[in-house]
């Protein structure tokens, strides 16, 4: 895939989309959107939404995957765990990948894919209660890339980090 000057829209991964050519650089990262990304769909176990340019659109740019998901009361660090009731569990909601093709980097895409997802969680949030997003980042370079938007890891988990459900209804407001 060629750099493209078109703009991009986040849709549901479909058939339609050419995953086969997609590279982020990271091989599992490319290899859950060709082989696992669809089965997981079919599944209901999550919702991978695809960036794709208005010149090349069923051609994947970007992606990232969305579900719900539980965390362990005392996995919480201390100051978000005196917010939350004594439940073993608590429910959240999980990017489980997010990756821009090596070929559009730079073009704004991971930010625009962040907020996506964000938002999409805000809002499911207000139908089913979620308190946090939290993310798993592959490395530290996902790790820095997250850092930047607020995220804060999980005390002994530095690849896994949450950003609370009321910080991310404030990103909107004036
Ligand atoms: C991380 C990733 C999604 C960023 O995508 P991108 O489209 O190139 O990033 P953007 O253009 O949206 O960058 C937005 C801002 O974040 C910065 N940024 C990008 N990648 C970053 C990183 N890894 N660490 C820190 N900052 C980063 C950019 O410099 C830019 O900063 P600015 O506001 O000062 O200009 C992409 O590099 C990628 O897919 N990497 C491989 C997979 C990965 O690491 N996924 C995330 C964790 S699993």
């Amino acid at each position: 895939m060629s750099p493209t000057s078109g703009r991009f829209s986040v849709e549901v991964l479909g058939k339609r989309h050419q995953r086969d050519d997609f590279d982020c650089g990271s091989e599992p990262l490319n290899r859950y959107l060709r082989t696992q990304a669809r089965q997981e769909m079919e599944r209901d176990v999550a919702i991978v939404y695809v960036a794709v340019s208005s010149d090349r659109p069923t051609r994947v740019a970007g992606y990232y995957s969305l579900s719900s998901t539980a965390v362990r009361l005392s996995e919480w660090p201390e100051p978000a765990r005196k917010r939350l009731p004594r439940y073993p569990l608590v429910p959240a909601t999980l990017i489980g990948r997010l990756a821009v093709d090596q070929r559009c980097r730079g073009l704004r895409l991971g930010e625009r894919l962040l907020i996506d997802a964000l938002r999409r969680s805000l809002a499911a949030s207000q139908a089913i209660a979620s308190v946090a997003v939290i993310v798993e980042a592959k490395d530290q370079t996902g790790v820095a890339f997250y850092l930047r938007y607020g995220f804060i890891s999980f005390p002994d988990q530095p690849l896994r980090l949450f950003l609370p459900m009321k910080t991310i209804a404030q990103l909107d407001k004036p």
